[in-house]
């Protein structure tokens, strides 16, 4: 028998509603013998405003204990000027992501039979994104001067290590040998931006060669917008650094059935910390409270960390009760609770 250990960080907005969704199926899922044991962690911007702590050393310490973390959303209203500059999305989504040298983050996407895109042609799509988590401009190395005035100068400096970069592009082309098409294709902007563009291209190049099998492309960013709208099939797994795959994954979102359905890992792969799994959307203060999110982003964000668990059938079988659940959805509208119920009754009858 076998313990989970999971650290539930429910957030804000639609955040709690789909993680109960996501439990609820994650705990259909694992076999007898294995035992999900939750732990609350009610941080956000909810609790930053009722106790004014983001999250403390103390909790940090106390999240490195456990097996894996459930995150569903973080971020409040955004007029609201005690929440100004992103202060919970950086205080905590972003700290825990440096803190725990989540260096992977894992945005995988596919158009599932029965989804919609908004494309009328979209072919296969079935990609990963292997985003970079813990550099670029997200470091926060940066600063202004002359607030206010006409000589304002707002400065965010994008951090790219040699040790950064080749180690994500390393788990990059390890994540193409795992693949069918075995296919990667980095994007960047190595025309405008040539200190770090040269060392990601130099960084794939060099990796490239212990890979003899693994074709590689490049394109910049831009036009990687055009082909995920015009040809997404030309892709199969796109390495990027912390900002363009921010972007990247939304625009993926989007033409695979919608943000309501993009999982995400934010990994470490040495397995010194907790990897963290969550839904790529945000806390959709928009629909928040009313039973109107889709929780498949955040119950596929499970099947992720199933498989990182090295619980590989479970894993399975919450992307097969997805799959068949998609496939079966017509138009009739579902409360977020009555996706989470079809999607778990699927796993029991197995
Ligand atoms: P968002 O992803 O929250 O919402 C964008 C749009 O997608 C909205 O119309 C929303 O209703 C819709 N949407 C999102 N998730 C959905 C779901 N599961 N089902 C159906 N519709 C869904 O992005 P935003 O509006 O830019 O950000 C809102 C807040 O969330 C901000 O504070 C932002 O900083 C934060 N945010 C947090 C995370 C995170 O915690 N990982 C990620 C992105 C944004
Ligand atoms: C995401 C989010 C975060 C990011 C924000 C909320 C800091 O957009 O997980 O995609 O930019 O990484
Ligand atoms: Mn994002």
């Amino acid at each position: 028998s076998r313990t989970i250990k999971l650290a539930l960080i429910p957030g804000d907005g639609i955040g709690p509603e789909v993680v109960t969704e996501a439990v609820k199926v994650l705990k259909a899922a694992v076999p007898s013998g294995v035992t999900v044991d939750t732990t609350l962690f009610p941080l956000g911007a909810t609790n930053f405003l009722e106790t004014g702590e983001i999250l403390n050393e103390e909790t940090l310490n106390d999240l490195k204990a456990f097996d894996a973390i459930l995150l569903g959303a973080v971020g409040g209203d955004p007029r609201d000027p005690r929440l100004k500059g992103g202060i919970i999305e950086r205080g905590l989504l972003l700290k825990l992501r440096f803190a725990f040298d989540h260096y992977v983050n894992l945005r995988p996407t596919r158009l599932f039979p029965g989804s919609e895109s908004p494309l009328s042609n979209p072919g296969t799509v079935d990609f990963v994104v292997v985003r970079e988590g813990t550099e670029g401009p997200y470091v926060g190395n940066g600063g202004s001067i002359r607030v206010g005035t006409p000589h304002e100068v707002a400065n965010e400096v994008s951090v790219n290590t040699a040790y950064g970069v080749e180690r994500v592009v390393r788990f990059a082309f390890e994540t193409a040998t795992t693949r069918q098409r075995k296919k990667l294709t980095l994007v960047h902007k190595t025309n405008v931006l040539v200190n770090a563009g040269s060392l990601w291209q130099r960084t794939v190049d060099a990796v490239s060669a212990e890979y003899p099998d693994i074709l590689v492309d490049y394109l910049h960013v831009d036009a990687a917008t055009i082909f995920l709208v015009t040809d997404p099939s030309r892709f199969d797994v796109i390495v990027t650094d912390n900002l363009f795959g921010d972007i990247l994954t939304d625009l993926a979102a989007a033409i695979s059935g919608g943000i309501g359905l993009a999982a995400s890992g934010n990994i470490n792969p040495d397995g010194t910390y907790p990897s963290m799994f969550e839904p790529v959307h945000g806390s959709a203060p928009d629909i928040a409270g009313k039973q109107l999110a889709d929780p498949t982003a955040a119950i596929l964000s499970t099947a992720l960390l199933l498989d990182h668990l090295g619980l590989t059938d479970a894993s399975a079988s919450v992307t097969a009760a997805v799959t068949s659940d998609l496939a079966a959805r017509g138009t009739t509208r579902r409360s977020t609770a009555e996706v989470g119920d079809a999607i778990a009754a699927r796993l029991a009858q197995n």
